[in-house]
């Protein structure tokens, strides 16, 4: 079976380039000295410092680099906005698609992330798809439908070669930022829904295939018990990837 263990940091729109080249020669130094695994792991950066934290990567095989968004078209005049070749001409392998941020500020609807998908595809980049209800949609217990209607306007529509270039992150939108987690039953419920989607759509091996993280305020001391989970194969992980130690604490929980 392939190795779905994947751990993913979203750095948002958070330091200065010394900063970010900092933390991204720390985050490999420890990786190299400490993780054994050969654990997969993407660095989701700003965008101006793609290149940077690529070339401090590039002598592990295992480290990749990822934009956090992209245009869903291919070029042309849109000001300001970042295609999906520019990204993969800087060396990222991956791209976060439909993170809430995005969702929920910039109002991106299920179509708009569809079409940012199958660009990034087109291009040869991972998609890490994210998906995930609001407390307003759980406490309401629509959290199952959400997702389920989140699946077939997106992932559920691509065909078969897509799919497996595809990663999946569950991010319940209360947990995000807030220090509240999902407990690992809450997540691993929703994980196997997915999985169970998937293998409806594409069959059992392209399910038992697909990584699905989940992210939401995932730190170092609360990482064991969610990837203890048997649908939980990893994490994207926003705030606790700031500090290179506490993000290879949640690689070594892995
Ligand atoms: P958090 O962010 O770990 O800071 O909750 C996760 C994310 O937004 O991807």
């Amino acid at each position: 079976m392939k190795n779905r263990k994947l751990l993913a940091a979203n750095w948002k729109m958070h330091l200065s380039l010394t900063a970010a080249q900092a933390l991204a020669s720390e985050t490999t130094q420890l990786y190299a000295r400490e993780v054994t695994s050969g654990l997969r792991v993407v660095l989701a950066v700003p965008h101006p410092y793609l290149l940077a934290v690529r070339h401090l990567c590039k002598d592990h095989p295992n480290l990749a680099v990822a934009a956090q968004n992209l245009h869903q078209e291919a070029q042309g005049a849109y000001t300001g906005e970042v295609s999906a070749e520019m990204i993969a001409s800087c060396g990222a392998e991956y791209v976060i698609v439909g993170h809430s941020e995005r969702r929920l500020l910039y109002g991106e609807t299920d179509e708009l992330l569809l079409a940012k998908t199958q660009r990034a595809l087109a291009a040869g980049l991972h998609p890490i798809y994210c998906i995930g209800e609001t407390l307003t949609q759980r406490e309401a217990g629509q959290t199952e439908q959400v997702i389920e209607h989140q699946l077939h306007t997106g992932v559920l529509k691509l065909n078969h070669a897509q799919l497996e270039k595809v990663v999946i992150a569950y991010e319940p939108v209360w947990a995000i930022g807030t220090g509240r987690n999902a407990t690992p039953e809450q997540a691993q419920d929703v994980h196997a829904d997915i999985r169970a989607a998937i293998a409806t759509q594409f069959g059992a091996t392209e399910a038992q295939a697909i990584s699905i993280l989940y992210g939401g305020s995932v730190k170092a001391d609360n990482a064991r018990a969610l990837f203890a989970m048997p649908d939980i194969d990893g994490a994207l992980v926003g705030g606790a990837s700031l500090s290179s130690r506490s993000f290879i604490d949640i690689a070594l929980a892995l």
